[in-house]
């Protein structure tokens, strides 16, 4: 898996890297309980979580294309890919549900276009612990500049241990001037959330929803520099995609 690579300013949030753990918890945030983010996914390679997802159909489950990508630009095996839904607990609860296709999107190159739709062997079955979550799929459900956005995830935490519950932080929408300072390519298909230092995404973060008036706005893509940089973390702008990842159903 692509992880832990910095080029140019970028760190990557993904999880199974060669040098860094491969779990732990979201910068600065704070325990979800039972029956908040719902719709989370574990997103999980040969067993291990390596980012988050978002169950955004029976069977269809959103995440970021650079998490099911290998080194050598090859899609990953579905057959070794899972996804635990249905628990705020990485390592238990809920159920574990087989991948039986992963399509990345067409124009994804790393680390543009960073999105990919799992699809699940199975049904999932709507529960209070289970839901699916909306797409964002009009410009007018984007949140403005200055809007909180929450996102919730498994990855890694400040400690850089690698504790089990599901972590949610806020977000602020950032301008356009301020993602582009971090991250020059920055266009339609990306927006930037702002934090505070020492806070936002990191290891095992990557493919987290971001969530605005309950429906999913982004998907964590990556960081630029370190974890809880100055710099914005990068998400992928759902609303640019809706209509790819529609057609995926
Ligand atoms: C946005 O989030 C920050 C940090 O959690 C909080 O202090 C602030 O009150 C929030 N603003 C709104 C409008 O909810
Ligand atoms: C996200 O995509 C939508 C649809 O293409 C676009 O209207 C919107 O401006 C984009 N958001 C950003 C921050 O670029």
């Amino acid at each position: 898996m692509h992880s832990t690579v910095i080029f140019v300013l970028l760190a990557i949030v993904v999880g199974t890297s060669r040098a860094m753990p491969p779990s732990g918890r979201i910068l600065g945030g704070e325990d979800a309980v039972s029956g908040q983010f719902t719709f989370a996914a574990s997103v999980r390679v040969d067993h291990t979580h390596i980012c988050g997802g978002s169950i955004i159909g029976k069977q269809q489950i959103l995440t970021a294309a650079h998490c099911v990508v290998d080194d050598n630009n090859k899609v990953v095996s579905s057959d070794k890919v899972s996804v635990r839904v249905g628990s705020i607990n990485q390592f238990a609860g809920g159920k574990i549900v087989s991948v039986s296709a992963i399509t990345v999107h067409p124009s994804y190159e790393y680390i543009l276009n960073d999105v990919a739709v799992l699809t699940l062997q199975s049904e999932l079955e709507v529960s209070d612990k289970l839901s699916i979550i909306e797409l964002a799929s009009s410009a007018a459900q984007q949140p403005a500049v200055g809007t909180n956005v929450t996102v919730a995830g498994w990855g890694e935490q400040s400690s850089g241990a690698t504790p089990y519950k599901l972590q949610s932080t806020t977000f602020t929408v950032a301008s356009d001037a301020v993602c582009t300072n971090g991250y020059a390519n920055h266009d339609e298909t990306t927006f930037c959330l702002a934090h505070s230092l020492k806070q936002g995404s990191c290891t095992g973060d990557a493919g987290n929803g971001a969530v605005y008036n309950d429906v999913l706005v982004g998907i964590s893509s990556f960081v630029v520099g370190a974890c809880g940089s100055r710099y914005p973390d990068v998400f992928v702008n759902v609303t640019h995609f809706a209509s790819w990842i529609e057609s995926q159903f």
